[in-house]
């Protein structure tokens, strides 16, 4: 898997979005749209992101019952994005249905990735709220193992997580890594985070990044800076 920067597009409105990126006059960068800005703005911002020439992650973890996945991961599978994602714990039927919804009728379909537990439950909300009483740690890697054992390509998980995922599914099975900062950067509300050159070292197939890039007084510098911590151009 060739490793790429994907720019996290967390804006609320298609105006601010092409704003963003209209500066980028010489490169098209990769391009997650999350849920603010896909309910915000429908299928259309999509279409017109990748008409522009940008790879799209579509960012919308889906999570329900198998029937109802697949139908919708049949419908994103039109908008032709190249990355999209669900829930791990929506079971392994669940994935197996995405993977055949998503699969368009010539056998290509778009990368499919899983959540395993977000980053914002921890080991006592997962407990308490959840019911679950295994080590968290334990329940990545077994979601993560679910999600390789019925075809999806990889999983979003923290950059320190990303190591341990490879060992045990194959170099193969991909990594998405939010939390990434400059190492001069502001880390936000990101608690664990990783420089992109670290991500590169313990392997991280894909690095999400949002505000060091879109809050910063250059974008296209800190973009470019980004790419050459993390994929050495
Ligand atoms: O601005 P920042 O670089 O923190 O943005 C990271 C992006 O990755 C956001 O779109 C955020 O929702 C997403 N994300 C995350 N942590 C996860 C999963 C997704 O930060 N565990």
């Amino acid at each position: 898997m060739e490793r790429d920067v994907i720019i996290a597009c967390d804006f609320e409105s298609k105006e601010k979005t092409l704003a963003f990126l209209d500066k980028f006059t010489d490169c098209k960068p990769f391009v997650k749209i999350g849920m603010e800005l896909f309910y915000a703005e429908g299928p259309s911002i999509v279409k017109e992101i990748k008409a522009r020439g940008h790879k799209i992650f579509l960012d919308l973890k889906l999570h329900d019952i198998p029937n109802t996945v697949k139908k919708a991961m049949a419908v994103l599978s039109k908008l032709d994005v190249d990355m999209t994602n669900l829930h791990a714990s929506g079971t392994k039927e669940m994935m197996k249905a995405a993977l055949e919804g998503l699969t368009r009728p010539d056998g290509t379909r778009p990368l499919l990735i899983a959540v395993t537990q977000l980053t914002s439950t921890n080991q006592e909300s997962m407990e308490k709220d959840l019911l679950i009483k295994e080590d968290i740690a334990d329940v990545v890697m077994h979601y993560a193992s679910n999600a390789k054992e019925v075809g999806l390509d990889g999983v979003v998980c923290s950059p320190l997580e990303a190591q341990k995922v490879h060992d045990k599914c194959g170099k193969s099975f991909v990594t998405v890594t939010p939390g990434v900062r400059f190492a001069d950067g502001d880390k936000g509300d990101q608690k664990r985070v990783m420089t992109p050159s670290e991500a590169r070292k313990i392997g991280s197939d894909f690095i999400v990044v949002g505000r060091p890039i879109t809050q910063a007084s250059d974008p296209v510098e800190a973009y470019k800076r980004c790419c050459r911590e993390f994929i050495g151009e």
